[in-house]
């Protein structure tokens, strides 16, 4: 058995010539014996490269992670082809990072798992040529990888969870309820009609030039916003949660957005600052803004559960929540499910923050989770496309609407 023991130079844009230079550049020695089957997840949906070696066990032997956060902060949101170089810069040094990080050397992998859908086109197209030219030199097996698949399987590395299960997935692209009932069976119950909660919240972020607070240079949008709103009273603004009359388990943002705008408008005239200045009141906004966000969210979520079991698709007791995506990690939007759960006689659980956003290791456990049901592991890559648009599973989300259940009104005090 073999074990890597070497890191190789940093090179731009690899070409097919620097990839074999690469993997030329790490030496191999005598070493431990694996005796679980070994995955190498990539990650580069949108705007992390990530990596990572997990092992069937669900043990993590290895990561690495370059965020673009910082760079698109500036730019004031994702440009494709910015992500798309950034990607290019560091993938090959992300993804031998991880097989540093891990021991294991390429020829040791059981398999390559990578996101190819649905994301940026731009950045999709770099993790999957890097994976495909990593399968075709070491001959190993490729495992494709639905990004919000993986986000929903997160759970089952870090916890005992059976099969079915309902997930919430918020995060800054995307926004789902679906049921879970097996590693590659999902039926859709409902998604935003528009934009996600997270592109919301950056969006009020950015509108609010919370990157010129002190406090909240180098967070992200939603963060900013959930770190401000701890000083600030959300009963001094009234926003009414979206699309109270809807009787279904989809979801809007854009049009409360469109409402912030104007109400931070009218504030920005009130105390005579120009846009771009910091309102005495956002905090206040802040606060108020979570609030909506977080009733709109348990609103859906609650009538997703009692679909569920109304039509016997979860367990009468003991039934299971799993929130994941970057939107998981407010702790204000958690308590707020939390109570929906309680009510509801569900747990629920979030995998711990770092894997609540993206990141190489849940694309290498849905890997090790597909490679152990022997679902979808190609031993021939010809013809395989990224796809930046995925529907996830089956959309039942019209016979949820038709099913029109009434949500019992449970107080939000949090
Ligand atoms: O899952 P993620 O890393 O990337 C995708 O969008 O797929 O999620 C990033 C999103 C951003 O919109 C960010 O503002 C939001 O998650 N986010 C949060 C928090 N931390 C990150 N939103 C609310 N509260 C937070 N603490
Ligand atoms: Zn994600």
């Amino acid at each position: 058995m073999l074990i890597l023991n070497k890191t190789a130079g940093v090179f731009f844009k690899p070409s097919r010539r620097k990839i074999y230079e690469f993997l030329g550049s790490f030496h191999f020695h005598p070493g431990k014996l694996f005796l679980h089957k070994l995955v190498l997840g990539i990650e580069t949906s949108c705007d992390d490269t990530a990596a990572a070696v997990v092992d069937e066990a669900g043990n993590v032997l290895g990561e690495a992670i370059h965020s673009q956060t910082e760079v698109h902060l500036k730019t004031g949101g994702i440009i494709p082809p910015v992500a798309q170089q950034l990607h290019r810069e560091n993938i090959q040094r992300i993804v031998q990072e991880a097989l540093s990080a891990s021991e294991v050397s390429p020829s040791e992998l059981s398999a390559i798992a990578t996101t190819i859908k649905p994301g940026l086109a731009l950045s999709l197209g770099v993790g999957l040529s890097f994976s495909l030219q990593l399968v075709d030199q070491f001959k190993k097996p490729f495992i494709p990888i639905h990004h919000m698949e993986a986000h929903a399987l997160t759970i089952r590395l870090t916890n005992t969870v059976e099969f079915p299960f309902l997930v919430l997935l918020i995060s800054g692209g995307h926004c789902l309820l679906a049921l879970v009932r097996g590693v590659s069976d999902f039926l859709l119950l409902g998604k935003s009609l528009d934009i996600a909660p997270g592109d919301m919240l950056d969006k009020v972020a950015r509108r609010l030039s919370l990157i010129k607070h002190p406090e909240c240079s180098t967070m992200s949008g939603g963060k900013a916003i959930e770190h401000l709103a701890k000083q600030g009273n959300r009963m001094h603004f009234d926003f009414q949660p979206p699309m109270q009359r809807a009787k279904n388990c989809d979801f809007s943002f854009s049009g409360l957005q469109h409402v912030i705008d104007k109400m931070i408008m009218r504030k920005e005239k009130e105390e005579g600052i120009e846009q771009g200045q910091i309102l005495s009141s956002a905090a206040d906004i802040a606060a108020a803004v979570q609030h909506t966000v977080a009733c709109h969210i348990a609103k859906r979520t609650h009538r997703a559960i009692l679909f569920c079991k109304q039509r016997g698709l979860l367990r009468p007791s003991n039934a299971v929540l799993v929130v994941s995506g970057g939107v998981a990690s407010n702790l204000y939007i958690r308590k707020a499910l939390e109570i929906v759960t309680n009510a509801t006689q569900c747990t629920l659980l979030c995998p711990p923050a770092r894997l609540c956003t993206d990141n190489g290791i849940m694309i290498a456990w849905n890997g090790v989770e597909r490679l152990r049901a022997g679902l979808g592991i190609l031993h021939n890559t010809e013809g395989i496309r990224y796809e930046p648009k995925c529907p996830l599973g089956v959309d039942i989300s019209k016979e949820v609407g038709e099913a029109a259940i009434k949500v019992p009104r449970l107080k939000m005090k949090i």
